[in-house]
């Protein structure tokens, strides 16, 4: 398996990102809540970064080095956010990474997102491990990971610095019950 895949369930397609996406990505992750709380999107998130990020996806996944996916509503092909897994395969192991545009919060598509992805990672990756950093101050994202059934690992302090301020990390983790 050499190219991105596609994942689905009921209410999701994961897929690849297109250039056709940039437009609604710079307008999703462009929202300053979006880039408050996560450690890379950039803000303000100017006109060709979705471009110059969406090129790099092919060749990441190719090395194995990230898997980057789109989220899409199956019902309307809406882009409703991104979702990922950087991949570590010496160790068999991912963290879990994820953005929803604000539009789209509260109804549970980044909790069905992270399942699919997860699932590919321990079934076709064979990873053994997934786990998930969030800042302390983004309780929604600790849900997520709660709702996965990831446990609490631990508080790594100060281990960011978002726009001049340290922040705590929450650390979460799952095994691959397979094994
Ligand atoms: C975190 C994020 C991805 C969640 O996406 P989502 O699709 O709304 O997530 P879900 O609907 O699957 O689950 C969200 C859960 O958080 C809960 N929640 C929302 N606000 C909350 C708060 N202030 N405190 C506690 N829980 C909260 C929701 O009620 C829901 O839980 P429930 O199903 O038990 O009711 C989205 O808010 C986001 O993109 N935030 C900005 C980027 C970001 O922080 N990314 C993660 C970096 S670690």
């Amino acid at each position: 398996m050499s190219g991105l895949p596609r994942l689905e369930n009921e209410r999701l397609v994961l897929r690849p990102f297109d250039l056709e996406d940039a437009v609604e990505v710079q307008c999703l992750a462009g929202d300053l809540d979006i880039a408050s709380t996560t450690v890379l999107v950039p803000h303000p998130y100017l006109d060709g970064m979705a471009e110059e990020w969406i090129v790099t996806h092919h060749a990441a996944f190719v090395d194995r080095r990230i898997l980057e996916l789109a989220i899409e509503l199956r019902a309307t092909a809406e882009l409703v956010g991104a979702i990922s897994l950087t991949l570590n395969m010496r160790d068999a192991c991912a963290e879990l990474g994820y953005w929803v545009g604000k539009p789209y919060w509260g109804n549970g598509y980044c909790t069905e997102a992270a399942r699919l992805i997860i699932e590919f990672g321990f079934h076709e990756l064979k990873l053994n491990r997934v786990f998930a950093k969030h800042m302390t101050r983004n309780p929604s994202s600790g849900r997520v990971l709660e709702k996965l059934g990831m446990q609490y690992e631990g508080c790594l302090r100060q281990h960011v610095q978002k726009w001049n301020q340290f922040e705590d990390m929450n650390v979460y983790g799952l095994l691959c019950q397979t094994k």
